[in-house]
C-alpha cells in the first residue's frame, strides 16, 4: 500500500493530520496531492453518515484507502443543533458573530449544566475491500453567556470548557490542538488503522 488519501481540501486540516500521523508507515496525502477533484454533497443526518459518504466516494474514485471527517457543534438543550448543519446554520455566508449570538439568545434563561454542548469530529476510513471504520472525538463544554476569545474560528468563542476555565476561542492554537475533537478522533483512527493493517 503506497498511500492513504484524506478527503479534504482544507490545508489547515491536512497540516494537523500529517502531524498526528507522523511516523505512520505510509504517506497520507490530500485529494489535491492525489490529483482528485470532487465536490461531495453532505446529505447525511449524522456526522458518521457524512464522513462515510465522503470517504466512500473518494475511495471509489481513487481505489485507495480514504479517510474523511465531519465535525460540528452539538447543543443538548436545542436537540443537538446546529450539529451536522454547523457550517450551514443560518446560511454558509452568515458571519459567526451572528450565528454565535443567535445560539446564545436561544439559550436565554437556560442555566448551568443545561447549557451543555460539545464539538464533535468523526473520521471515517473506507477500504477498497468495502470495510468502513469510524472514530469519534469530542470536546465537552457549556455554551457561554457571551462570545470570548479571538483564537480559532467558527463557534470557538462560545464553547466554554470548565476544565480549562476558558472558551476554545481563548485557547492558544497549540493548547486547543492538544485536546481537540479532531485530534482525539485522529489519534483513535491512527490506532484503528494500525490494527486493521497489522502494523506493530
Ligand atoms: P467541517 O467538518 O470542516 O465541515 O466543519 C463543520 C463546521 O463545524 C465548521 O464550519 C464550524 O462551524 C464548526 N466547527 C467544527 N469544528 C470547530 C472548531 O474546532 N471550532 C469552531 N467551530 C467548529
Amino acid at each position: 500500500m503506497d498511500k492513504i488519501i484524506f478527503a479534504t481540501s482544507n490545508q489547515g486540516k491536512m497540516d494537523e493530520i500529517k502531524m498526528i500521523m507522523e511516523g505512520f508507515p505510509c504517506e497520507i496525502v490530500s485529494m489535491k496531492e492525489a490529483g482528485i477533484y470532487a465536490v461531495i454533497e453532505e446529505t447525511g443526518t449524522t456526522f458518521e453518515e457524512n464522513a462515510i459518504i465522503k470517504a466512500k466516494e473518494v475511495m471509489k474514485l481513487s481505489g485507495c484507502i480514504t479517510l474523511a471527517d465531519d465535525s460540528g457543534l452539538e447543543i443538548d438543550y436545542i436537540n443537538k443543533e446546529p450539529g451536522v448543519y454547523s457550517a450551514r446554520y443560518l446560511g454558509e455566508d452568515t458571519p459567526y458573530s451572528v450565528k454565535n449570538k443567535t445560539l446564545i439568545d436561544r439559550l436565554n434563561g437556560v442555566e448551568g449544566e443545561d447549557r451543555s454542548a460539545r464539538f464533535v469530529c468523526v473520521i471515517a476510513a473506507a477500504f477498497p475491500d468495502g470495510e468502513i471504520i469510524t472514530a469519534r472525538g469530542t470536546i465537552e463544554g457549556v455554551i457561554g453567556y457571551e462570545e470570548k476569545g479571538t483564537h480559532g474560528f467558527g463557534y470557538d468563542p462560545i464553547l466554554y470548557v470548565p476544565e480549562y476555565g476558558m472558551t476554545t476561542g481563548e485557547m492558544l492554537p497549540e493548547e486547543k490542538n492538544k485536546i481537540s475533537h479532531r485530534g482525539i478522533a485522529l489519534q483513535l483512527m491512527r490506532e484503528k488503522l494500525m490494527e486493521k493493517l497489522n502494523i506493530i
